[in-house]
């Protein structure tokens, strides 16, 4: 029997309608027991609400998000606004017993990460944080293989995620540079994808050793702009001053994870070139594994001793219907899933939990993981010392 349950999104900018693709997405290319239901959405911006609803569906638009928890017709509420409200939405969502769906980072702050965390505990609903990349085919495979022996024991993990949205200094400042607006820079908006990784596959961190500095120190404030407007700045607004970036661009970390392994990890906003440069590499005692989110439809593995070490090297492992759930939207290997697709494998696990069949990952409780290793390197930035995010995870 298959039921369906309303979906209310809060937000239409890049993630909004990344959201919006994979809750369509999710209803037509898997078996869900309950379907998503494109029920409200919510925007400041009310003619972009109301764009998103009439292209995906929803039967309504406002311009209040607390209109969407009002509403007995929405059942999960997916939340796609800058950081900044993403504590004061998910708690409201909650206490108004909806399920929450929520972009990452959590919150701006590990204490409030943790708030949430509880409040979610409480709640008894289902809570996913939005760490999309753990949901690739590639990465299961990827965890697959660890955990069948076949890297052997792991000793090494290293990750790297860098863009270069705000590499050229006329970028101008936006609620990304703010403290009280964004939380941290590189590592809210970037390096949590990285540690969500580092989690999934080579487990809890024990200790970070970190660094983190600002490269570009200001940048042109847009007179007229809002700071939590979508999209590319408008054409007639003028620069006449600039403001300080509060946040750091680009971050490194020394990792010791709980089992013994080695790590790093890297993260900037400001590498020129870099699109979605999102890339591991783990070594183990039998194998090393490779993977690049930018060639995201495959692994190179190399395992000691598969065959003669005058032939033996990388291999390529191409993701196909093997490697669940490729199969789901294509049949055939080489045709390649998207970043999309990612998210509407993360929106099927949504669906799946709240139907009582999964537990909910990445969960409130796995995003405040991710939280409490940004805290840790922040910390370990400032004070100059190892931190345990263990310590701080409360
Ligand atoms: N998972 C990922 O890979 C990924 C990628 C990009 C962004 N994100 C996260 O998604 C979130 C949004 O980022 P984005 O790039 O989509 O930003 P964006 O600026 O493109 O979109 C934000 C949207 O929120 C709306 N908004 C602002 N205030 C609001 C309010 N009070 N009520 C309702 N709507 C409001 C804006 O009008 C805009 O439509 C961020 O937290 C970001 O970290 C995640």
């Amino acid at each position: 029997m298959r039921s369906d349950i309303g979906v209310g999104l809060i937000g239409t900018g890049f993630m909004g309608r990344c959201h919006a693709i994979a809750f369509r997405t999710a209803a037509a290319v898997f078996p869900l027991t309950i379907v998503p239901r494109m029920e409200a959405v919510a925007d400041v911006n009310l003619s972009a609400a109301e764009e998103v609803a009439h292209r995906f569906g929803f039967a309504r638009a406002t311009a209040d998000w607390r209109d969407l928890l009002d509403d007995p017709s929405v059942g999960v509420v997916a939340i796609t606004s800058p950081n900044v409200l993403h504590k004061e939405m998910a708690l409201a969502a909650l206490e108004a017993g909806k399920h929450v769906y929520c972009e990452k980072p959590m919150a701006l702050s590990l204490a409030d990460a943790r708030e949430m965390a509880a409040a979610a505990e409480a709640s008894g609903v289902v809570h996913m944080v939005g760490y999309n990349y753990v949901a690739n085919p590639a990465v299961i495979f990827a965890r697959k293989l660890i955990d069948e022996g076949v890297l052997g024991k792991i000793i090494h993990f290293r990750c790297v995620n860098d863009e270069d949205y705000m590499a050229d200094p006329s970028v101008p400042y936006s609620w990304r540079c703010r403290r009280d607006t964004a939380g941290s820079g590189t590592l809210a908006d970037l390096g949590g994808h990285a540690v969500s990784l580092a989690l999934y596959l080579a487990g809890p961190i024990a200790s970070v050793s970190a660094r983190v500095s600002t490269v570009i120190a200001e940048r042109p404030v847009l007179d007229g702009e809002s700071l939590t407007r979508s999209g590319p700045p408008n054409a007639a607004s003028a620069v006449t001053r600039t403001a300080k970036v509060e946040n750091e661009d680009q971050a490194v970390a020394l990792l010791q994870f709980e089992n013994g392994a080695l790590g790093s990890l890297s993260s900037s906003r400001v590498a020129w070139g870099r699109k979605n440069y999102l890339a591991f590499e783990i070594n183990g005692t039998k194998g090393t594994l490779i993977f690049d989110q930018e060639r995201l439809n495959e692994l190179r593995l190399f395992e000691a001793g598969a065959i003669g070490d005058d032939r033996n090297g990388f291999r390529t492992v191409p993701m196909g219907p093997e490697h669940e759930p490729y199969g789901m939207f294509l049949p055939a290997k080489g045709h390649q899933i998207g970043f999309n697709d990612k998210k509407a494998i993360e929106v099927a696990r949504l669906m799946r939990a709240i139907a009582g069949e999964i537990h909910p990952y990445p969960s409130f409780h796995d995003g405040l993981a991710v939280e409490s290793v940004i805290e840790a390197i922040e910390r370990s930035a400032a004070e100059g010392r190892w931190i345990e995010p263990g310590t701080l995870a409360g």
